[in-house]
């Protein structure tokens, strides 16, 4: 088995390893070609590809590029970047033998492990009950702006410069699979040690809205009546702020969640450890935030129960466990979102220190 090293090039290999997606074409003991769109992943010796149908469905022995490969093991994979900016056009042409590993053997299961390791959607399938197919590679060929970077810019900026912060709601259902799009971004920020520490309480009825406004509006008119505001502009900015809650028709409550991070016997390190998590916890807002805007929803952002949070996990019968901190307000703007606040220029934001 020739190690990929000594097939492919550097930059060919870089670009196998940030592409996504594959054509596996294989042939018949006729020579007949078949081709199929795959996804795969690149190890030291070998490129890898799941066979994810189910089984039940299709044995997997049936499959055309299956049933070729037992024929006619020699394949080609051809990954290719497309785009309308031809200066970027490339592919890397890989031939070679392919064989097809079976479930429970060691090299079945690290195929699988780096397979999921680039997929994560291969972690919910059971890819590990079905033969890996591993091509040994034993030529390549390429072509075109192999090292230029991937243009994620466009796709990722668009949502960050689209989001506007939203406060006022229709009437109208968040449906379910879109409110659970918004969570499972959030789940996926970065977090200190891997450790996800934060929850998120989702409440959509009205009652418990209701609790919850209640709650956190006794604390604000404290604050307010402290601050020396007349009974008028507490009553006012109380009232629009109830308002707020219940028109939305999703709010999602991230709590903090300290029980798994790091126990230090100073406090300046705990200090830092608690840092983190609230770092860490507006990534998973700002996931949220960006994955709504891109779902077609619209969302606020409000950090009333940072300052109650007994009286908020209280009126919600929260674990004792869970600190609330923000509050995101989710559903379809009421009218045109506002106009995008403007941002101070980057120069005033960035000190270069080379
Ligand atoms: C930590 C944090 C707390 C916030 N709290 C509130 C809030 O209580 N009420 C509110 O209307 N907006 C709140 N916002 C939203 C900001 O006012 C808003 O993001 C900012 O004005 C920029 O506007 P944009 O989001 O439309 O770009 C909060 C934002 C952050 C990051």
């Amino acid at each position: 088995m020739r190690a990929i090293a000594n097939v492919l090039g550097e930059d060919e290999a870089a670009f196998l390893v940030r592409q996504r997606v594959a054509r596996l074409a294989t042939s018949d003991r006729m020579g007949k070609p078949h081709a199929v769109p795959v996804c795969f992943a690149l190890a030291r010796a070998s490129i890898f590809i799941a066979l994810d149908e189910k089984p039940k469905d299709v044995p997997v022995t049936r499959l055309k590029r299956v049933r070729n490969i037992l024929e006619n093991p020699d394949v080609a994979l051809i990954v290719d970047r497309y785009d309308e900016d031809w200066n970027l056009l490339a592919f890397v042409m890989v031939r070679g033998r392919a064989e097809l590993l079976d479930p429970d053997t060691e090299e079945q299961a690290a195929a699988v492990r780096l397979l999921r390791g680039k997929y994560h959607q291969y972690e919910a399938m059971r890819i590990e009950e079905n033969p890996i197919i591993a091509i040994r590679p034993e030529r390549a060929a390429s072509w075109g702006a192999l090292d230029e970077p991937e243009s994620f810019g466009p796709r990722v900026l668009d949502p960050i410069h689209g989001r506007r912060s939203v406060r006022r709601y229709l009437q109208k259902t968040v449906p379910k699979d879109l409110l659970e799009r918004v969570l499972e971004a959030a789940r996926w920020a970065p977090s200190p040690h891997g450790r996800q520490p934060w929850r998120f309480a989702v409440l959509t009825k009205e009652a418990t809205k209701e609790r919850l406004a209640r709650a956190m509006g006794e604390e604000w008119r404290a604050n307010l009546e402290m601050d020396g505001q007349s009974v008028k502009i507490v009553e006012k900015r109380l009232e629009g702020s109830r308002r707020r809650l219940l028109d939305a028709p999703v709010l999602v409550l991230i709590c903090l969640y300290l029980e798994d991070l790091d126990a230090y016997p100073d406090e300046e390190r705990q200090r830092g450890e608690t840092t983190m998590a609230v770092q860490s916890l507006g990534a998973a807002a700002q996931n949220a935030l960006l994955t709504a805007y891109d779902s077609g929803l619209d969302a606020g952002w409000m950090c009333a129960p940072l300052f109650c949070p007994e009286r908020v996990a209280e009126a919600l019968g929260l674990d004792p466990n869970l600190v609330p901190h923000a509050l995101l307000t989710l559903g379809y703007a009421d009218g045109d979102p506002p106009k995008r606040r403007s941002r101070k220029a980057l120069d005033e934001l960035v000190v270069y220190r080379d």
